[in-house]
Protein backbone atom coordinates (compact mmCIF):
# COMPACT_ATOMS: atom_id res chain seq x y z
CA UNK A 1 0.00 0.00 0.00
CA UNK A 2 1.16 3.32 -0.85
CA UNK A 3 1.84 5.78 2.12
CA UNK A 4 -0.07 8.57 2.78
CA UNK A 5 1.76 11.89 2.29
CA UNK A 6 0.73 15.33 3.57
CA UNK A 7 2.60 18.48 2.79
CA UNK A 8 3.50 20.84 5.43
CA UNK A 9 3.84 23.99 4.51
CA UNK A 10 4.09 27.21 6.26
CA UNK A 11 3.52 30.82 5.47
CA UNK A 12 6.94 32.32 6.36
CA UNK A 13 7.65 35.75 5.02
CA UNK A 14 11.41 35.25 4.95
CA UNK A 15 11.61 31.98 4.10
CA UNK A 16 10.07 29.03 2.20
CA UNK A 17 9.10 26.10 4.04
CA UNK A 18 7.50 22.69 3.28
CA UNK A 19 8.05 19.49 4.03
CA UNK A 20 6.27 15.95 3.82
CA UNK A 21 5.13 13.65 6.37
CA UNK A 22 4.66 10.10 5.06
CA UNK A 23 2.41 7.92 7.16
CA UNK A 24 2.03 4.03 5.93
CA UNK A 25 2.83 0.29 6.98
CA UNK A 26 6.44 -1.36 6.38
CA UNK A 27 7.94 2.22 5.69
CA UNK A 28 10.64 1.52 7.82
CA UNK A 29 11.78 -1.56 5.69
CA UNK A 30 10.93 0.16 2.12
CA UNK A 31 11.87 3.07 2.47
CA UNK A 32 14.97 3.58 0.37
CA UNK A 33 12.87 5.25 -2.50
CA UNK A 34 11.76 7.67 -0.27
CA UNK A 35 14.95 8.83 1.48
CA UNK A 36 17.27 8.86 -1.08
CA UNK A 37 16.27 12.43 -2.08
CA UNK A 38 17.24 13.63 1.47
CA UNK A 39 20.12 11.49 2.66
CA UNK A 40 21.97 11.34 -0.89
CA UNK A 41 25.88 10.85 0.28
CA UNK A 42 25.28 12.91 3.17
CA UNK A 43 27.60 12.39 6.57
CA UNK A 44 24.16 11.03 9.13
CA UNK A 45 24.28 10.99 12.55
CA UNK A 46 21.33 8.47 13.65
CA UNK A 47 20.56 9.39 17.13
CA UNK A 48 17.99 6.45 18.59
CA UNK A 49 16.01 5.73 21.30
CA UNK A 50 17.89 3.05 23.55
CA UNK A 51 14.74 0.85 23.16
CA UNK A 52 16.13 0.10 19.67
CA UNK A 53 19.20 -1.71 19.23
CA UNK A 54 21.21 -3.38 16.45
CA UNK A 55 22.02 -6.48 18.28
CA UNK A 56 18.18 -7.19 19.61
CA UNK A 57 16.92 -9.09 16.75
CA UNK A 58 13.41 -8.55 17.98
CA UNK A 59 14.19 -4.56 16.42
CA UNK A 60 13.81 -5.81 13.13
CA UNK A 61 12.50 -2.68 11.47
CA UNK A 62 15.38 -0.49 13.15
CA UNK A 63 17.70 -3.31 11.49
CA UNK A 64 16.50 -3.12 8.12
CA UNK A 65 15.97 0.76 8.25
CA UNK A 66 20.04 1.15 8.91
CA UNK A 67 20.52 -1.55 6.43
CA UNK A 68 19.01 1.04 4.02
CA UNK A 69 20.76 4.27 5.49
CA UNK A 70 23.99 2.83 5.23
CA UNK A 71 23.36 1.89 0.63
CA UNK A 72 22.54 5.51 1.08
CA UNK A 73 25.73 6.77 2.50
CA UNK A 74 29.07 5.99 3.14
CA UNK A 75 29.05 7.63 6.83
CA UNK A 76 26.94 6.59 9.39
CA UNK A 77 27.62 7.03 13.16
CA UNK A 78 24.71 6.18 15.89
CA UNK A 79 24.10 8.01 19.00
CA UNK A 80 21.85 6.20 21.56
CA UNK A 81 19.84 7.92 24.26
CA UNK A 82 17.11 6.48 26.17
CA UNK A 83 13.68 7.49 25.79
CA UNK A 84 11.58 9.40 28.29
CA UNK A 85 11.28 12.68 29.85
CA UNK A 86 14.18 12.54 31.92
CA UNK A 87 16.40 12.36 28.80
CA UNK A 88 15.25 15.51 27.77
CA UNK A 89 17.77 17.59 29.86
CA UNK A 90 21.14 19.87 29.00
CA UNK A 91 23.90 16.89 29.64
CA UNK A 92 22.38 14.74 27.28
CA UNK A 93 22.22 17.39 24.45
CA UNK A 94 26.20 18.67 25.52
CA UNK A 95 26.55 14.43 25.18
CA UNK A 96 24.98 14.41 21.29
CA UNK A 97 26.60 17.54 20.54
CA UNK A 98 30.31 16.74 21.41
CA UNK A 99 29.75 13.30 20.01
CA UNK A 100 28.13 14.71 17.18
CA UNK A 101 31.17 16.88 16.53
CA UNK A 102 33.68 14.44 17.14
CA UNK A 103 32.02 12.65 13.74
CA UNK A 104 33.24 15.60 12.09
CA UNK A 105 30.29 17.01 10.96
CA UNK A 106 29.63 20.20 8.56
CA UNK A 107 26.80 22.07 7.51
CA UNK A 108 25.91 19.37 4.58
CA UNK A 109 24.97 16.81 7.47
CA UNK A 110 22.38 15.52 8.43
CA UNK A 111 20.86 14.60 11.94
CA UNK A 112 17.69 11.36 12.22
CA UNK A 113 15.53 11.28 15.31
CA UNK A 114 14.50 7.92 15.43
CA UNK A 115 12.26 7.36 18.77
CA UNK A 116 9.63 9.13 20.72
CA UNK A 117 8.85 12.50 21.42
CA UNK A 118 11.76 13.10 24.25
CA UNK A 119 14.30 11.67 21.02
CA UNK A 120 12.81 13.60 18.23
CA UNK A 121 13.01 17.10 20.56
CA UNK A 122 16.38 16.65 21.65
CA UNK A 123 17.67 15.83 18.43
CA UNK A 124 15.94 18.33 16.70
CA UNK A 125 16.78 20.97 19.32
CA UNK A 126 20.83 19.49 18.83
CA UNK A 127 20.15 19.98 14.95
CA UNK A 128 18.87 23.28 15.54
CA UNK A 129 22.62 24.45 17.30
CA UNK A 130 25.01 21.82 15.84
CA UNK A 131 27.02 24.88 13.49
CA UNK A 132 24.02 26.86 13.47
CA UNK A 133 21.72 24.98 12.36
CA UNK A 134 21.88 21.67 10.21
CA UNK A 135 18.75 19.77 8.47
CA UNK A 136 16.92 16.84 10.46
CA UNK A 137 14.35 14.03 9.60
CA UNK A 138 12.03 12.66 11.89
CA UNK A 139 11.34 8.85 12.32
CA UNK A 140 8.74 9.07 15.21
CA UNK A 141 8.54 5.58 17.12
CA UNK A 142 5.63 6.12 19.36
CA UNK A 143 1.53 6.96 19.05
CA UNK A 144 2.24 10.78 20.42
CA UNK A 145 5.44 11.59 18.24
CA UNK A 146 3.27 10.27 15.17
CA UNK A 147 0.75 12.83 15.44
CA UNK A 148 2.00 15.62 17.43
CA UNK A 149 5.70 16.12 18.05
CA UNK A 150 7.34 14.91 15.13
CA UNK A 151 5.35 17.86 13.31
CA UNK A 152 5.90 22.08 13.82
CA UNK A 153 9.21 22.25 14.42
CA UNK A 154 9.05 22.65 18.43
CA UNK A 155 12.35 21.00 19.88
CA UNK A 156 13.97 21.39 22.68
CA UNK A 157 14.47 20.12 26.41
CA UNK A 158 13.84 20.89 29.85
CA UNK A 159 14.87 22.84 32.88
CA UNK A 160 14.89 22.01 36.71
CA UNK A 161 11.77 25.09 36.93
CA UNK A 162 9.44 23.52 34.20
CA UNK A 163 9.03 21.69 31.05
CA UNK A 164 10.48 22.43 27.41
CA UNK A 165 11.79 26.10 28.39
CA UNK A 166 14.63 25.73 26.74
CA UNK A 167 14.29 25.38 22.69
CA UNK A 168 13.85 26.57 19.20
CA UNK A 169 11.91 26.14 16.19
CA UNK A 170 13.55 24.34 13.95
CA UNK A 171 11.10 22.36 11.55
CA UNK A 172 12.10 18.67 10.11
CA UNK A 173 13.53 18.20 6.29
CA UNK A 174 11.03 14.90 6.30
CA UNK A 175 8.82 13.12 9.04
CA UNK A 176 8.71 9.33 8.07
CA UNK A 177 5.67 7.23 10.74
CA UNK A 178 5.39 4.10 10.54
CA UNK A 179 2.29 2.22 12.15
CA UNK A 180 4.53 -0.65 12.32
CA UNK A 181 7.21 0.57 14.78
CA UNK A 182 4.06 0.88 16.99
CA UNK A 183 3.66 -2.74 17.51
CA UNK A 184 6.34 -2.90 20.80
CA UNK A 185 4.90 0.50 22.29
CA UNK A 186 3.21 -0.93 25.39
CA UNK A 187 0.06 0.01 26.02
CA UNK A 188 0.35 2.43 28.29
CA UNK A 189 1.80 4.87 25.79
CA UNK A 190 -0.17 3.99 23.22
CA UNK A 191 -3.02 5.86 25.56
CA UNK A 192 -1.23 8.65 26.37
CA UNK A 193 -0.59 9.31 22.58
CA UNK A 194 -4.13 8.73 22.42
CA UNK A 195 -4.71 11.74 24.42
CA UNK A 196 -3.21 13.88 21.88
CA UNK A 197 -4.84 12.72 19.26
CA UNK A 198 -8.05 13.10 21.09
CA UNK A 199 -7.45 16.33 22.13
CA UNK A 200 -7.35 17.39 18.01
CA UNK A 201 -11.12 16.78 18.02
CA UNK A 202 -11.54 18.28 21.01
CA UNK A 203 -9.85 21.84 20.14
CA UNK A 204 -11.09 21.72 16.38
CA UNK A 205 -13.33 19.34 14.91
CA UNK A 206 -16.28 18.02 16.47
CA UNK A 207 -16.59 15.16 14.41
CA UNK A 208 -13.29 13.58 14.55
CA UNK A 209 -14.11 13.23 18.33
CA UNK A 210 -17.23 11.63 17.35
CA UNK A 211 -15.38 9.23 14.73
CA UNK A 212 -12.91 8.71 18.12
CA UNK A 213 -15.45 8.28 20.46
CA UNK A 214 -17.35 5.75 18.20
CA UNK A 215 -14.51 3.82 17.14
CA UNK A 216 -12.17 3.84 19.94
CA UNK A 217 -12.39 -0.37 20.57
CA UNK A 218 -11.14 -0.42 16.74
CA UNK A 219 -8.36 1.85 17.95
CA UNK A 220 -7.12 0.15 20.98
CA UNK A 221 -6.95 -3.58 18.83
CA UNK A 222 -4.45 -1.49 16.70
CA UNK A 223 -7.12 -1.66 13.86
CA UNK A 224 -4.51 -0.81 10.66
CA UNK A 225 -6.72 1.31 8.74
CA UNK A 226 -8.01 3.07 11.58
CA UNK A 227 -4.73 3.43 12.56
CA UNK A 228 -3.41 5.17 9.43
CA UNK A 229 -6.71 7.62 9.34
CA UNK A 230 -6.37 8.93 12.89
CA UNK A 231 -2.61 9.71 12.32
CA UNK A 232 -2.81 11.40 8.91
CA UNK A 233 -6.51 13.54 10.31
CA UNK A 234 -3.89 14.67 13.55
CA UNK A 235 -1.48 15.27 11.05
CA UNK A 236 -3.58 17.57 8.84
CA UNK A 237 -5.19 19.56 11.51
CA UNK A 238 -1.81 20.15 13.05
CA UNK A 239 -0.40 21.18 9.67
CA UNK A 240 -3.40 23.51 9.20
CA UNK A 241 -2.95 25.14 12.54
CA UNK A 242 0.52 25.44 12.39
CA UNK A 243 0.45 26.73 8.69
CA UNK A 244 0.20 30.33 9.42
CA UNK A 245 1.66 30.49 12.83
CA UNK A 246 4.86 28.80 13.55
CA UNK A 247 5.82 30.81 15.78
CA UNK A 248 2.69 30.38 18.32
CA UNK A 249 2.03 34.50 18.31
CA UNK A 250 -1.47 33.43 17.70
CA UNK A 251 -3.59 30.22 17.20
CA UNK A 252 -0.98 27.74 17.57
CA UNK A 253 -1.37 28.14 20.80
CA UNK A 254 -4.73 26.22 20.98
CA UNK A 255 -2.60 22.89 20.52
CA UNK A 256 -1.68 23.38 24.11
CA UNK A 257 -5.31 22.78 25.34
CA UNK A 258 -4.47 20.98 28.95
CA UNK A 259 -0.84 21.33 28.70
CA UNK A 260 -0.47 24.59 31.26
CA UNK A 261 -2.22 21.90 33.70
CA UNK A 262 -0.36 19.42 32.18
CA UNK A 263 3.30 20.54 32.29
CA UNK A 264 2.73 21.59 35.74
CA UNK A 265 1.56 18.51 36.80
CA UNK A 266 4.10 16.36 34.70
CA UNK A 267 7.22 18.49 36.63
CA UNK A 268 5.91 17.46 40.30
CA UNK A 269 6.45 13.93 39.08
CA UNK A 270 10.00 15.29 38.48
CA UNK A 271 10.04 13.15 35.24
CA UNK A 272 10.60 9.73 36.81
CA UNK A 273 7.91 7.62 34.84
CA UNK A 274 5.00 7.97 37.40
CA UNK A 275 3.30 9.84 35.55
CA UNK A 276 3.96 10.41 31.42
CA UNK A 277 3.47 13.39 29.31
CA UNK A 278 0.06 12.00 27.55
CA UNK A 279 -1.37 11.03 31.08
CA UNK A 280 -0.72 14.27 32.82
CA UNK A 281 -1.82 16.23 29.21
CA UNK A 282 -5.17 13.85 29.95
CA UNK A 283 -5.57 15.28 33.56
CA UNK A 284 -4.88 18.81 32.24
CA UNK A 285 -8.09 18.51 28.98
CA UNK A 286 -9.97 17.00 32.19
CA UNK A 287 -9.32 20.04 34.38
CA UNK A 288 -9.54 23.03 31.32
CA UNK A 289 -13.13 21.70 30.55
CA UNK A 290 -13.91 21.69 34.37
CA UNK A 291 -12.67 25.19 34.41
CA UNK A 292 -14.57 26.15 31.40
CA UNK A 293 -17.85 24.76 32.62
CA UNK A 294 -17.09 26.23 35.97
CA UNK A 295 -16.10 30.13 34.11
CA UNK A 296 -19.55 29.44 32.28
CA UNK A 297 -18.20 29.22 28.84
CA UNK A 298 -18.81 25.85 28.49
CA UNK A 299 -21.99 23.35 29.26
CA UNK A 300 -21.66 20.60 31.98
CA UNK A 301 -22.60 18.13 29.38
CA UNK A 302 -20.09 18.47 27.28
CA UNK A 303 -17.32 18.31 30.13
CA UNK A 304 -18.71 15.06 31.49
CA UNK A 305 -18.56 13.45 28.27
CA UNK A 306 -14.77 14.26 27.84
CA UNK A 307 -14.60 12.73 31.24
CA UNK A 308 -16.90 9.72 31.00
CA UNK A 309 -14.41 9.16 27.23
CA UNK A 310 -11.31 9.66 28.83
CA UNK A 311 -12.44 7.48 31.42
CA UNK A 312 -13.62 4.56 29.32
CA UNK A 313 -9.95 4.53 28.12
CA UNK A 314 -8.37 4.24 31.44
CA UNK A 315 -6.41 7.30 31.62
CA UNK A 316 -6.18 9.95 34.65
CA UNK A 317 -8.85 12.52 34.82
CA UNK A 318 -8.28 14.21 37.82
CA UNK A 319 -5.52 15.40 40.53
CA UNK A 320 -6.63 13.05 42.72
CA UNK A 321 -5.21 9.97 41.40
CA UNK A 322 -1.62 11.42 42.11
CA UNK A 323 -1.89 12.24 45.47
CA UNK A 324 1.68 11.21 46.64
CA UNK A 325 2.83 14.16 44.46
CA UNK A 326 2.05 16.79 47.69
CA UNK A 327 0.57 19.33 44.67
CA UNK A 328 -0.95 22.60 46.25
CA UNK A 329 -2.63 25.54 44.57
CA UNK A 330 0.27 27.93 45.88
CA UNK A 331 2.76 25.53 44.11
CA UNK A 332 0.56 25.16 41.45
CA UNK A 333 0.44 28.98 40.53
CA UNK A 334 4.21 29.08 40.68
CA UNK A 335 4.70 26.22 38.07
CA UNK A 336 2.39 28.39 35.68
CA UNK A 337 4.48 31.49 36.20
CA UNK A 338 6.75 29.42 33.54
CA UNK A 339 4.11 29.32 31.22
CA UNK A 340 5.50 30.28 27.91
CA UNK A 341 1.85 31.64 26.81
CA UNK A 342 1.74 33.87 29.43
CA UNK A 343 2.24 37.71 28.84
CA UNK A 344 2.78 40.70 31.29
CA UNK A 345 2.65 38.57 34.25
CA UNK A 346 -1.26 37.38 33.89
CA UNK A 347 -1.42 33.71 33.21
CA UNK A 348 -3.35 32.60 29.85
CA UNK A 349 -5.17 29.43 29.47
CA UNK A 350 -6.80 27.27 26.30
CA UNK A 351 -10.48 26.72 27.45
CA UNK A 352 -13.63 25.57 25.41
CA UNK A 353 -17.25 26.68 24.32
CA UNK A 354 -17.76 23.13 23.65
CA UNK A 355 -16.25 20.37 21.96
CA UNK A 356 -14.54 21.12 19.03
CA UNK A 357 -14.45 25.08 19.83
CA UNK A 358 -11.25 26.13 22.32
CA UNK A 359 -10.01 30.08 22.41
CA UNK A 360 -7.33 31.34 24.03
CA UNK A 361 -8.30 32.66 27.93
CA UNK A 362 -5.52 35.83 28.49
CA UNK A 363 -5.62 37.45 31.69
CA UNK A 364 -6.97 34.66 33.54
CA UNK A 365 -8.58 35.57 36.73
CA UNK A 366 -6.64 34.50 39.29
CA UNK A 367 -9.26 34.75 42.26
CA UNK A 368 -11.11 32.22 40.45
CA UNK A 369 -8.04 29.63 39.71
CA UNK A 370 -7.24 29.70 42.94
CA UNK A 371 -10.56 28.93 43.97
CA UNK A 372 -10.90 26.25 41.44
CA UNK A 373 -7.40 24.63 42.34
CA UNK A 374 -8.52 24.66 46.08
CA UNK A 375 -11.30 22.36 44.78
CA UNK A 376 -9.56 20.07 42.48
CA UNK A 377 -6.71 19.37 44.92
N1 LIG B 1 7.76 19.10 20.00
C1 LIG B 1 6.47 19.07 20.14
O1 LIG B 1 5.71 19.75 19.43
C2 LIG B 1 5.88 18.17 21.19
C3 LIG B 1 4.50 17.89 21.20
C4 LIG B 1 4.01 16.98 22.13
C5 LIG B 1 4.88 16.38 23.05
N2 LIG B 1 6.20 16.69 23.02
C6 LIG B 1 7.15 16.04 23.95
O2 LIG B 1 7.18 14.66 23.64
C7 LIG B 1 7.60 13.96 24.81
C8 LIG B 1 6.74 12.74 24.98
O3 LIG B 1 6.90 11.90 23.86
P1 LIG B 1 6.68 10.33 23.97
O4 LIG B 1 5.42 10.06 24.69
O5 LIG B 1 6.89 9.77 22.63
O6 LIG B 1 7.82 9.89 25.00
P2 LIG B 1 9.20 9.08 24.84
O7 LIG B 1 9.97 9.53 23.70
O8 LIG B 1 9.83 9.14 26.18
O9 LIG B 1 8.70 7.59 24.54
C9 LIG B 1 7.92 6.93 25.51
C10 LIG B 1 8.53 5.57 25.88
O10 LIG B 1 8.35 4.67 24.81
C11 LIG B 1 9.60 4.04 24.46
N3 LIG B 1 9.49 3.75 23.02
C12 LIG B 1 9.59 4.60 21.98
N4 LIG B 1 9.23 3.99 20.84
C13 LIG B 1 8.94 2.71 21.15
C14 LIG B 1 8.48 1.60 20.41
N5 LIG B 1 8.20 1.68 19.12
N6 LIG B 1 8.29 0.42 21.08
C15 LIG B 1 8.52 0.35 22.41
N7 LIG B 1 8.91 1.37 23.18
C16 LIG B 1 9.11 2.55 22.55
C17 LIG B 1 10.65 5.02 24.89
O11 LIG B 1 11.88 4.37 25.15
C18 LIG B 1 10.02 5.59 26.17
O12 LIG B 1 10.27 4.73 27.25
C19 LIG B 1 7.51 14.93 25.96
O13 LIG B 1 8.79 15.34 26.33
C20 LIG B 1 6.74 16.10 25.39
O14 LIG B 1 7.09 17.32 25.99
C21 LIG B 1 6.72 17.56 22.11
Amino acid sequence: MKPNIINVSLNDKFKNISYPIFIGNNLLSNCEDILKRFISERKVILIHDSFFSLNNENNEQFILFVEIIKKLTESLNLISIPGGDKSKNISQLEYIVEESLSFKIDRGSLIIAFGGGVIGDIAGFAASILLRGIDFIQIPTTLLAQVDSSVGGKTGINSSKSKNLIGSFHQPIAVMADIDILKTLPRREFLAGLVEVIKYGLIYDVEFYNTLEKNYKDILNYDHLMLNEIIRKSCEIKSCIIKNDEKENGKRALLNLGHTFGHAIESFGKYDGTIIHGEAVSIGICLAFKLSSKMGYCPNIETERVITFFKKLNLPTSLQEFRNFTITTSKMLRKFKYDKKNKNNQFTFILNKKIGKSFIKNNMDKKILTKFLDDEI
